[in-house]
């Protein structure tokens, strides 16, 4: 459920009419939602409640300053995967010590950075890493918490791209492997255990796959518990958003209608914390498309309709730089007009951006609102993997991006100017 919906026929996020704030600040334009951002949050906690758990929002998902200060606010911890991530986080005022720190690789300034901020957690995802790590924290005379991430070799049912737990990604030690590399952690001078980790891929639409890497990885959670005193067990993020009728699982009512609801934090719960709660382990999670992912759209304008011999074109302001998932990942972001007036009128178009490939499409041969020149459109379900993938490729700017909370309007993100783009250079 999120915060954006017509009001007097016109699409708003929260109190906010957003063809006024993309008057003031033009477009491509963020928007988030800080309710949004706050229920989802709230939400996950509460259906965990009687699980001893700890959420680490993946920053991956949306690093934004603004962002983390709401989230650390409310009391979430962090998973980064960059030196970078931990900054920001430090910027935001996290707390570092309730940050883990995955990734299959990071450099020694990472670690050493890592090291001095006392993170929470290193989640180690090979022999030589754990080596490299444990000699680092030697040579700055400290200890090392880690966790080892196990990959338990199931099949998360994602895209390809977005899919970790298989043997044949590069994610993780082998199930068959971990214990091995517990023996060698417990020998090492300068680490400590702490946990153990596991992360199976992202936008997964049911709980099924959940359930099986858990069950999968019980027993040996459960021995290692004891044989290495560990303390938590991460079972990653990739809780799925609904991208298809975005706009409609706004409201309560659109996941009363459904036959077969999708995957929400009250099923996810359901499943899972039967099976965790006698671990007697923290659970931490690592939620980042879930808890931002329709907190946020991208609005964009229309800037021409080009109809060519075989399709239309409806030409938009903002491009593949700016959002990449539809080139990347195939992925599908509904497409809203902000006067509602337009949704009347349908056609089967290609909605495609300025740049120089043919790959650069927000939709193909979709039926859409027959949008026209200046009408301005927003791409739903923004606010995960959209920011933060985007590139100035063209020497195109970065979006400005704006958080909204009730009425107010922050603007979290300037819009970056051609200067911008020159002055490392
Ligand atoms: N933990 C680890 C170790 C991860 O690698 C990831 C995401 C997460 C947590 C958060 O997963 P989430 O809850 O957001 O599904 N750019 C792609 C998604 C890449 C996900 C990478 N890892 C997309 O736009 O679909």
């Amino acid at each position: 459920m999120h915060q954006f919906q017509y009001r007097q026929g016109v699409l708003h996020c929260e109190e906010v009419n957003l063809n006024t704030l993309a008057a003031e600040h033009g477009t491509p334009l963020y928007v988030y939602s800080a309710r949004t951002l706050r229920e989802n949050y709230q939400r996950l906690d509460e259906a965990l409640k009687n699980l001893d758990h700890h959420i680490a929002y993946a920053v991956k998902a949306n690093s934004n300053l603004s962002v983390l200060r709401l989230l650390a606010e409310l009391g979430s911890g962090f998973d980064i995967v960059s030196g970078g991530e931990l900054f920001r986080v430090i910027k935001a005022g996290g707390n570092p010590g309730l940050c883990s720190f995955a990734g299959v690789g990071k450099t020694a300034e990472e670690i050493t950075y890592a090291l001095e901020q006392k993170i929470y957690c290193f989640n180690i995802e090979s022999l030589a890493e754990l080596e490299f790590i444990n000699s680092v924290a030697g040579e700055n005379s400290t200890t090392a918490p880690i966790a080892l991430r196990i990959n338990p070799n199931v099949d998360a049912g994602t895209h390809k791209y977005i899919s970790t737990g298989k043997a044949e990604n590069k994610f993780g030690i082998d199930h068959e492997a971990v214990r091995e590399v517990y023996e060698r952690a417990a020998r090492l001078p300068h680490i400590r255990i702490r946990g153990i980790q596991m992360h199976i891929g992202s936008q997964l639409t049911s709980a099924t796959p959940f359930v099986e890497a858990v069950e999968r990885v019980l027993p040996l959670v459960s021995e290692l518990k004891s044989a290495h005193d560990l303390e938590f067990f991460s079972i990653g993020g990739g809780i799925g958003i609904v991208y298809e009728e975005a706009l409609a699982s706004g409201h309560p009512d659109w996941w009363n209608r459904q036959e077969e609801p999708p995957l929400s934090p009250e099923i996810y719960a359901n499943k899972l914390v039967p099976l965790l709660d006698s671990l007697g382990l923290k659970i931490l999670l690592e939620p980042g498309r879930y808890m931002s992912g329709n907190a946020g759209v991208l609005l964009t304008t229309c800037l021409y309709e080009k109809k060519g011999q075989a399709k239309t074109f409806k030409i938009v302001d903002a491009g593949m730089n700016d959002l990449i998932r539809p080139a990347l990942y195939e992925g599908h972001h509904e497409i809203v007009p902000l006067e509602e007036s337009r949704m009347t009128n349908r056609i089967t178009a290609d909605v495609v951006g300025p740049i120089c490939e043919s790959g650069d499409f927000f939709c193909q041969g979709r039926e859409i609102p027959d949008i026209k020149a200046n009408d301005i459109i927003a791409l739903m379900s923004a606010g995960a993997y959209s920011f933060t993938m985007a590139s100035n490729y063209n020497s195109r700017p970065l979006p400005a991006e704006i958080l909204i909370d009730g009425r107010q309007v922050h603007l979290a993100r300037r819009r970056q100017s051609w200067d911008d783009l020159v002055t490392s250079e």
